[in-house]
């Protein structure tokens, strides 16, 4: 049993008390949920491969001058971070048309747009998440000019460091959502990116095959989703010792079929690099609207 004093219990991710004053533990579970918990689900493994992906990737910010909340990988499944206050807005960033983004503006999903755009939306279930303009965010006390100046700074920063870094993996980073949180030191207030950045948070796509590698497979059923995870881990390098038990290559589950394992378990093969269209130009093949 944890002897762990727990703070707050969310969809994906559990807090309890850190070991020093302004810490917390943030232990991630293997539960899935979408459409405001309508859908529910599990991820076998999810837990562990998101707060290793989470930490690999907060670790390179860090490194790089963006301030983040991660302090020290813990285990597997837990990381300890600093305690912040979390600004109740979520801030998303789009590279490509995507899910709700291109419903709404009659996008073709993959479209990629001019330049980063940011959304904002306020975190609250109840209302089901709904959008929030600059003008709502000051005008309820959400947070300040300057803190959104700063938050749009950062955002645009981490969403180009990322955008690099998956690309160079042979992962387009199609938008991802963030949440930031203050704290002070004396009088001086801190703004740092919290919570995670991972498959759940992120939609990622091979940057050859289009196929979807984050928890759209499971909002859509398209199966998977567990292998689409590990896949992401294993090209980022973080836990290389998962493809000894892999029996399904990535590119063998497409459509979410994995193909039966014969006899012995084989290590991950990479997704094979198919020539891209010609017309694509690199860029996700357009997909008809429904
Ligand atoms: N450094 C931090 N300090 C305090 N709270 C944090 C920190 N990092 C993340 N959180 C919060 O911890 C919770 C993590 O749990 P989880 O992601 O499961 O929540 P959730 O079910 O998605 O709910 P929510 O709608 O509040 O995000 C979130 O509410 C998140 O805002
Ligand atoms: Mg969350």
């Amino acid at each position: 049993m944890s002897s762990k004093t727990p703070i707050y219990e969310g969809k994906a991710k559990k807090l309890f008390e850190g070991p020093e004053p302004g810490t917390l533990i943030q232990h991630f579970k293997d539960d899935a949920t979408a459409f405001n918990a309508k859908k529910k689900g599990t991820i076998v493994g999810k837990g562990i491969i998101n707060n290793k992906i989470s930490e690999f990737l907060m670790t390179r910010l860090n490194d790089m001058g963006i301030p983040t909340h991660f302090i020290r990988g813990l285990n597997m499944r837990e990381q300890l971070v600093r305690a912040v206050d979390i600004i109740p807005i979520e801030v998303i960033i789009r590279n490509y048309a995507a899910g709700s983004f291109a419903e709404r503006f009659g996008a073709f999903e993959g479209e990629a747009l001019g330049s980063p755009l940011i959304e904002f939306c306020l975190k609250d279930d109840r209302l089901g998440d709904p959008f929030i303009a600059e003008d709502h965010i000051f005008a309820f006390g959400v947070a300040a000019p300057e803190e959104i100046d700063e938050i749009r700074h950062y955002a645009l920063r981490i969403n180009d460091f990322l955008s690099g870094l998956f690309y160079g993996h042979g992962i387009r980073l199609i938008d991802l959502k963030l949440e930031f949180g203050r704290f002070y030191e004396g009088e001086t207030e801190i703004i740092v990116l919290a919570d995670e950045i991972s498959p759940d948070t992120c939609r990622l796509w091979d940057i050859v095959t289009n196929d979807k590698m984050d928890k759209d497979r499971f909002r859509r059923d398209l199966g998977g989703t567990e292998e689409a995870y590990r896949e992401v881990a294993r090209r980022l390098g973080v836990l290389p010792n998962i493809n000894v038990v892999e029996k399904a290559s990535f590119a063998d589950i497409k459509g979410g079929k994995a193909k039966p394992a014969k006899g012995k378990a084989k290590p991950v093969k990479a997704v094979k690099a198919v020539k891209p269209a010609p017309k694509a130009k690199g860029k996700p093949t357009p997909k008809k609207k429904k």
